[in-house]
């Protein structure tokens, strides 16, 4: 009997620790703050495409046959598609009140036409806005429920700018392509009116290496979490 029972308890802690694990990796961002900044840098999307910024929410971004892996390289042809988006993450502001910001997710290439010459930059391939918020379906027991985990699922987005696949154009090497969440600076959680930027060259500025950061500046948004991969024709 008690080597029964010491068998069930081992599995009961064995399990228990394994849940605890992929719970705080998936859920607890704020554990690879460092590892996402320091990508950004190494890749130099920070500073080139926005600004260090404190990360609530991380991108998860899937297509049929590839996902966005913080620098991973895509073919193509497997871009095609809009991808499904998941925001994951936590504040302490959101759940508040029952009411949460409206979120959007931006694409961007900075390497237009090629990371050396990149006088189209910056692309807008793609945005798209009122990302629902939901409380996580599950209990965690830890105590640590003032500090709400909320996993955001896109249910009920409508696109700003349509999905446009990246495309990079034979022989100019890798581009980054960049994923970007945003929210009200503010803090509000009252429906934003989004301009569509007038053209997906430099966001419809007229300012080369330019466009996230000066249609977020005019939208009252900031940066709260981003993801990339890099894409590159097959001729090179
Ligand atoms: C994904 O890969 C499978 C197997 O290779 C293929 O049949 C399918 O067409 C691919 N889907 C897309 C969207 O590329
Ligand atoms: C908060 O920011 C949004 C987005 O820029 C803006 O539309 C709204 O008027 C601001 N609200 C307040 C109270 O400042």
């Amino acid at each position: 009997m008690a080597v029964f029972l010491s068998f069930f308890v081992c599995v009961f802690f064995v399990a228990s620790g394994l849940f605890a694990v992929d719970a705080q990796q998936q859920l607890l961002f704020k554990d690879s703050d460092l590892d996402l900044i320091y990508e950004l840098k190494k890749a130099e999307i920070i500073p080139t495409v926005f600004d260090e910024f404190k990360p609530l929410v991380s991108i998860s971004v899937q297509w049929a046959n590839a996902s966005a892996e913080y620098g991973n390289t895509i073919n193509p042809s497997h871009t095609q598609k809009e991808p499904k988006i998941e925001l994951i993450g936590s504040t302490p502001s959101f759940l508040s009140n029952g009411k949460t910001p409206q979120l959007t997710v931006a694409l961007t290439d900075p390497d237009a036409p090629s990371r050396d010459n990149p006088e189209w930059s910056e692309i807008c391939h793609w945005l798209t806005t009122d990302v629902d918020l939901r409380k996580p379906d599950h209990d965690d027991d830890d105590g640590d429920e003032e500090d709400l985990i909320s996993k955001a699922i896109r249910i009920l987005n409508s696109d700003v700018m349509p999905y446009k696949p990246p495309g990079p154009p034979p022989k100019t090497g890798k581009h980054r392509y960049v994923f970007v969440a945003l929210m009200p600076k503010n803090g509000t959680t009252d429906s934003l009116h989004l301009v569509k930027p007038d053209d997906r060259q430099h966001w419809g500025y007229k300012h080369e290496r330019n466009g996230l950061r000066m249609w977020a500046e005019d939208m009252g948004l900031e940066v709260i979490g981003a993801n990339f991969i890099y894409e590159q024709n097959d001729e090179q």
